[in-house]
């Protein structure tokens, strides 16, 4: 299968670098990562260790079998756009936050699938990409239900090594995640502290009462999803996660924008009920993000 990966950070990088070993894949990003696995390859190191040979280039070419966005979720709009050029059978969303599928469909006329990876991966320097521990791929049709595009795209991902299950739940799927990231990133970001230390009170409670809150806004979307399964979810994740640091966490430490907007502002803004845990966590993401550009 010939793959565009649409974003060439850590996930993208990563799950690219993987695909690499069986499909053509071209990894769109950012120099000098670029310029330095067009140069040397893309080596992949930690857990296992491996080098490929990507294509790898800062714009989007114009034709492909699947293009796989794994960009920042402030992005999708400008990656949307740029993709509406390129002549696709399918789509599939790798990211953090809630709504990328949605914007992407606006612009595209190809299926648009939705997935969620707990893969973990950091970009360590510009060519080298650490594998921090094996997770799953879930992918599946954005509104539910099963389609050959999605069956397709589970088989060449398993065919690359990467433990994918296509699902026919992904509306659940996504805010399980939601709810998982919104308990997890903005915490440890603003406390400064590895998923870890949310085992640990008060800084659990804090993230168990934003995931509960998730679960109830996805509940008045018509989502199954009990306040009870959302803390599990983020106590597995903070149990398989212990020593990572989360993307919030590191976007703040890197002095970059967050994708608070998309993951508790998200859950903001859907709301009809008040949230407050979430309200306070998006504002102070926010007045954090706001004093940062000055
Ligand atoms: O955004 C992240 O960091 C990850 O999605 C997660 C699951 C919270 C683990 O760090």
């Amino acid at each position: 299968m010939d793959i565009v990966v649409v974003g060439a950070g850590s996930l993208g990088s990563l799950v690219g670098g993987l695909l690499a070993r069986e499909h053509d894949v071209t990894l769109v990003g950012r120099e000098p990562h670029v310029r330095t696995v067009t140069e040397n390859g893309l080596s992949v190191v930690g857990t296992e260790q491996f080098r490929v040979r990507p294509t790898a280039q800062t714009t989007i070419p114009t034709s492909t079998d699947l293009a796989l966005v794994t960009v920042k979720a402030y992005d999708t709009a400008g990656v949307a756009a740029a993709l509406a050029d390129c002549t696709l059978d399918a789509c599939l969303s790798l990211q953090n936050g809630m709504g990328n599928e949605a914007q992407l469909a606006a612009e595209l006329d190809c299926p648009v699938l939705a997935g969620t990876c707990s893969y973990g991966a950091r970009l360590r320097e510009p060519g080298t990409v650490a594998f921090t521990g094996r997770g799953d791929v879930v992918l599946g049709d954005r509104n539910g239900g099963r389609s050959a595009v999605a069956d397709d795209i589970g088989t060449a991902f398993r065919a690359a090594g990467i433990e994918t299950t296509v699902a026919a739940d992904m509306p659940t799927r996504l805010w399980e995640k939601l709810a998982v990231n919104a308990g997890i990133n903005a915490v440890t970001a603003l406390a400064r502290v590895e998923n870890g230390a949310l085992a640990d009170s008060p800084a659990d409670a804090l993230a168990a009462d934003a995931a509960r809150e998730t679960a109830a806004v996805a509940r008045e979307q018509g989502i199954d999803l009990s306040g009870e399964r959302a803390v599990s979810l983020v106590e597995a994740v903070v149990h398989d996660t212990a020593a990572n640091h989360s993307s919030m966490y590191q976007d703040i430490s890197a002095g970059q924008q967050t994708e608070i907007d998309a993951i508790n502002g998200y859950v903001v803004d859907t709301a009809t009920e008040p949230v407050p845990v979430n309200e306070t966590l998006t504002g102070l993401v926010r007045t954090w993000e706001r004093h940062r550009e000055r």
